[in-house]
C-alpha cells in the first residue's frame, strides 16, 4: 500500500518510521516533516538520519510548515529533549531534504494516484490542513488518513483538556475533521492502553545496530511517562498508525462524530469525540478504541528485528 509519513520526530516517531520502513506491506513513498516536538528544521534533520541508519537514504524527506497556522509555536523537549531523540547520539545525514515544500509534494502525489495513498499523521496537522485548504479536491482523494492525536475520555497530556497534537495546532485539526476525508483517529485513551514494558524496550536491543537504536530512544521516553504517569502508563502512541496500516486486526474501531475545540483558553485543542452520538451528528471518523497490545509490541518488535538482516 501506498503511505505517506507525516511527522514530527520524536521518539514515538522514530520508531513509526522504522515500522514502516520494515514492513512489506507499505511502500513508504516519503516522509513529510513537521514542526511540533521540536522545531521542523530538527524533525526533518531526524527523520533522514533515521532512514540513513536504516539504510533507506533513497527514501525522499520534505520539509513542511514551521509553524501551526494561528496559534504561537508550542514544542515539547520535555518529552522528547532538545534533539527530538533524546538517548541517542546524533549523527547529521548526508543527504539533504527535497527542495519541494512538503505541502505541494502532498497535493501532487495525491492528484496523481487518486485514491490510491494513505497517509499516517503523527504530529501536529499542520502540513495535512495546508494541502486540504490549498486543494479542496484532495480530502475525498485520499486513500485512507490515519491520524494519531486527541482524547476520547481520558483528558489530556500537554494540558487536563488535550492532546499534544491537536493542541499545537488546534485550527488545522479543525480544518481536517471538517473535510470530508476517510479518517481513522488513534486517540490517547487507545494508545494508553498498550504499556511499554521495560523489559520489552531491552528486548528490542537483540535486534541488532537498529533494535538498539529504538531502544535508547525509547528509555528515556519510558521513564518520562512512567514519571508522569506514576508508573500506570508507558504508551507508545505514533507506531499505532502504521500498524494500523499493516493490520486493522489489532484494534476496534466506531465511526464518531469528531470536533476539535479552537477557541476557548482552556480547552484549546481539546477533541470532542461523541462515542455514544449524544448529537446525532453524523460520523465524520473511526476512532479506535482497543488495541490487542501484545500483538501491537510483538509486531514492532519483528519488524525492527527484521531491519537488521536487510
Ligand atoms: C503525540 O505527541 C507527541 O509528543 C508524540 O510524538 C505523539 O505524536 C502524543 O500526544
Ligand atoms: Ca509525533
Amino acid at each position: 500500500m501506498n503511505v505517506i509519513i507525516d511527522t514530527d520526530p520524536g521518539n514515538d516517531d522514530a520508531i513509526a518510521i522504522l515500522l514502516a520502513i520494515a514492513s512489506p506491506e507499505i511502500d513508504l513513498l516519503g516522509i513529510t516533516a513537521v514542526a511540533g516536538n521540536v522545531p521542523v528544521a530538527i524533525t526533518s534533520r531526524n527523520a533522514r538520519m533515521i532512514c540513513e541508519m536504516a539504510s533507506r537514504e533513497y527514501i525522499p524527506v520534505y520539509n513542511g510548515e514551521d509553524k501551526p497556522l494561528k496559534n504561537p509555536q508550542v514544542t515539547g523537549e520535555d518529552a522528547h529533549g532538545r534533539s527530538g531523540l533524546e538517548g541517542v547520539e546524533i549523527v547529521e545525514p548526508k543527504f539533504p531534504p527535497e527542495s519541494k515544500h512538503a505541502v505541494d509534494w502532498i497535493i501532487e502525489s495525491v492528484l496523481s494516484n487518486e485514491g490510491e495513498i494513505s497517509i499516517c499523521a503523527m504530529g501536529p496537522l499542520t502540513n495535512i490542513a495546508r494541502a486540504f485548504e490549498r486543494e479542496p479536491r484532495l480530502p475525498e482523494m485520499v486513500r485512507e488518513l490515519v491520524i494519531m492525536g486527541g482524547s476520547k475520555f481520558q483528558g489530556g497530556n500537554i494540558t487536563p483538556m488535550a492532546e499534544f497534537n491537536f493542541y499545537v495546532d488546534p485550527h488545522a485539526a479543525n480544518l481536517v475533521f471538517k473535510s470530508g476525508a476517510n479518517i481513522t483517529l488513534a486517540p490517547l485513551d487507545v494508545t494508553f492502553q498498550a504499556r511499554m514494558e521495560e523489559e520489552w524496550i531491552h528486548r528490542l536491543a537483540d535486534a541488532g545496530d537498529i533494535g538498539k537504536f529504538a531502544r535508547d530512544i525509547l528509555m528515556p521516553s519510558y521513564r518520562f511517562n512512567s514519571e508522569r504517569y506514576e508508573g500506570e502508563y508507558a504508551p507508545l502512541h505514533d507506531p499505532f498508525t502504521v500498524a494500523y496500516i499493516i493490520d486493522p486486526s489489532l484494534f476496534k474501531k466506531r465511526p464518531v462524530r469528531v470536533s476539535i475545540e479552537t477557541e476557548s483558553p482552556l480547552c484549546m485543542g481539546a477533541s470532542s469525540i461523541d462515542w455514544w452520538n449524544v448529537t446525532g451528528d453524523k460520523p465524520n471518523c473511526n476512532v479506535l478504541s482497543e488495541v490487542d497490545s501484545n500483538g501491537y509490541f510483538e509486531l514492532i518488535y519483528q519488524r525492527v528485528k527484521s531491519l537488521d538482516n536487510k
